[in-house]
């Protein structure tokens, strides 16, 4: 029994799993190392960690451009070191000229416009998110928290292997002239070490730095946005852009296994609704006991995923416009129902699933990171430009791209919107209204101490995966790095596919075809940037290996 022991103990040694990166005092992840160092430095220099998350915000605009934006909008979930919760909403917002039927055709079909080009953008909230949390929350001066990007729009930097591929693949950008000629060398592209410098964007954020997001919504930039606008046939105006205003919120909480508390997205996130009513689903379910990656596991975790995305098309919107029914959906009779519905052996057919009485593939160009200082306050931030590079538009003159998130929307009431996501009138276009998001930054507490600090982009796929990383430490005891790298899954409802990483043993996948899932093999799903408090008091930082993240801190 001792020498047993022993021989466990030694192997646990050799072999303690993937390591991520250690810290004492604070801690960054994001998707670019730029970015991460941009937040690091203003914490060394005494900034919070709000501080830290304008940083990284500006910054991964310029270096991240794909989904890092001032030209698109996101969520920020903060725990600060006292206990208190909250939520700076700073998503796009439709424009006034918007209407429900904007993106039909004569016949009543959806066009192209909600995806690409001067029509799909809502109205940016990024510049004004970040002033707002900073102007609340912040310690730092905010030409402090802006510099670095300025910086890096200025001077330019070095283009990773990573983005080379993503700028040279952007078929969005390469049909609009400005995008084409600043991210894409006007069609010769740019190879790994070459620099990006951006001096219309720089004048931009120099712009911000000085005056404020004021500039963004009703200077220098506000004017000349709205200009080009007009001029190519774009809904968003001068008034539209003083008029925009983030939100703040209450994050949704919820207990789990009674030692954590999940803190999660609210409305109009269907993320946070939809992380605690799965996670509520499988607790008494006794998924966990077949170890982590078993196909009884994913089988169980699939069929909850499976049920949640039914309601997430019927009950799930902007809740300024709609009445989401957020204690129904959670309720423990509700709760019950939807696992008593979950057979062990058979999956579900999904056409035999309808939201409760009382889907979508989105991109995975949105970008997700996660910063604790060493006061111990801890900030999630999720933003994005919907689709990768947004809606391929580059504004002359100003060197930002421009979001596509009026295709967040459901264009059409129960048609599909580009990535297959089904939404119906909860969702619909309204002026001034905030299309339903996919985005869950969250935080996770153990015995009412922050715990796990987690988010990605994926569109869809993000809340599925948030939940799969929290289900991989808490339900399966890896550590947070071992727990982002394990390879994932997802089931959205429609359409009825059960999608697997291809890390997914064949085994595993015959064994869940035997149940009657249509498995489809999915090329990677989603970037995890999450940090955990480990129990001996260091700080644990895991970038995602599935793309070229960074985890730095002091
Ligand atoms: N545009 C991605 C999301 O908000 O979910």
């Amino acid at each position: 029994m001792r020498r047993s022991l022993t021989l466990l103990l030694a192997a646990a040694l050799l072999c303690p799993g993937a390591q991520p990166v250690r810290s004492r005092k604070a801690m960054v992840v994001s998707r670019e190392a730029n970015a991460t160092d941009a937040g690091v430095a203003i914490l060394q220099a005494g900034g919070n960690a709000i501080d830290a998350a304008v940083a990284v915000g500006f910054a991964l605009a310029v270096t991240h451009p794909s989904a890092g934006n001032i030209g698109g909008g996101g969520f920020m979930l903060i725990r600060f070191k006292d206990g208190r919760t909250t939520f700076i909403d700073f998503r796009e917002r439709a424009p006034l000229a918007a209407t429900r039927d904007m993106y039909l055709d004569k016949d009543g079909n959806p066009t192209q416009d909600s995806v690409r080009g001067w029509r799909a953008p809502g109205v940016p909230g990024t510049a004004s998110g970040l002033e707002y949390a900073h102007r609340k929350y912040g310690k730092a001066k905010w030409a402090d928290a802006v510099a670095p990007s300025v910086r890096l729009a200025r001077e330019g930097f070095t283009i990773s292997y990573g983005l080379a591929q993503g700028l040279k693949g952007s078929k969005a950008m390469a049909q609009f002239d400005e995008s084409k000629r600043i991210f894409q060398n006007n069609g010769r592209f740019f190879e790994p070490g070459d620099k990006l410098v951006q001096p219309e964007l720089a004048r931009v954020l120099d712009r911000i730095q000085k005056v404020g997001a004021k500039d963004f919504y009703e200077g220098e930039t506000a004017k000349l946005f709205a200009k080009q606008m007009a001029a190519n046939g774009g809904l968003i105006t001068l008034d539209d852009l003083k008029a925009y205003q983030p939100a703040e919120r209450t994050p949704l909480q919820s207990k789990f296994r009674d030692k954590y508390t999940i803190i999660t997205a609210p409305p109009p996130s269907s993320g946070g609704i939809g992380i605690l009513q799965m996670l509520s689903v499988l607790e008494k379910t006794g998924y966990e006991k077949n170890g982590a990656g078993s196909a009884q596991a994913i089988h169980f975790t699939a069929e909850a995923m499976r049920r949640f995305y039914a309601d997430r098309a019927e009950h799930l919107g902007d809740p300024d416009f709609w009445p989401v029914p957020v204690s129904k959906l959670l309720s423990v009779n509700y709760l019950n129902k939807l696992r008593a519905s979950i057979d062990p052996d058979k999956a579900t057919n999904s056409d035999a699933i309808k939201a409760g009485d009382i889907a979508t593939m989105e991109s995975a160009e949105t970008t997700h990171y996660s910063i604790v200082d060493s006061e111990g306050n801890a900030v999630a931030v999720t933003y994005t430009l919907n689709g990768g590079y947004g809606s391929g538009v580059t504004v002359p003159g100003l060197g930002f791209l421009l979001n596509n998130e009026m295709d967040d929307f459901s264009v059409k009431p129960g048609h599909p919107n580009m990535f297959g996501a089904l939404g119906g009138e909860a969702n619909a276009i309204v002026p001034k209204k905030r299309p339903l998001s996919s985005m869950s930054p969250t935080i996770v507490l153990k015995d009412g101490k922050p715990f796990l600090v987690v988010g990605t982009p994926g569109g869809t796929r993000i809340l599925t995966s948030v939940m799969q990383v929290i289900q991989n430490v808490l339900d399966f005891d890896m550590n947070i790095q071992d727990a982002v790298n394990f390879p994932r899954f997802h089931h959205q409802w429609r359409p009825d596919k059960l999608y697997l990483e291809p890390q997914i043993s064949p085994d595993t996948r015959r064994l869940l075809e035997q149940k009657g899932h249509a498995v489809e093999i999915a090329r990677s799903i989603c970037e995890m940037a999450s940090i955990q408090f480990e129990d001996n008091g260091w700080l644990a930082g895991a970038a995602d290996p599935r793309v070229e993240g960074k985890a730095a801190g002091y």
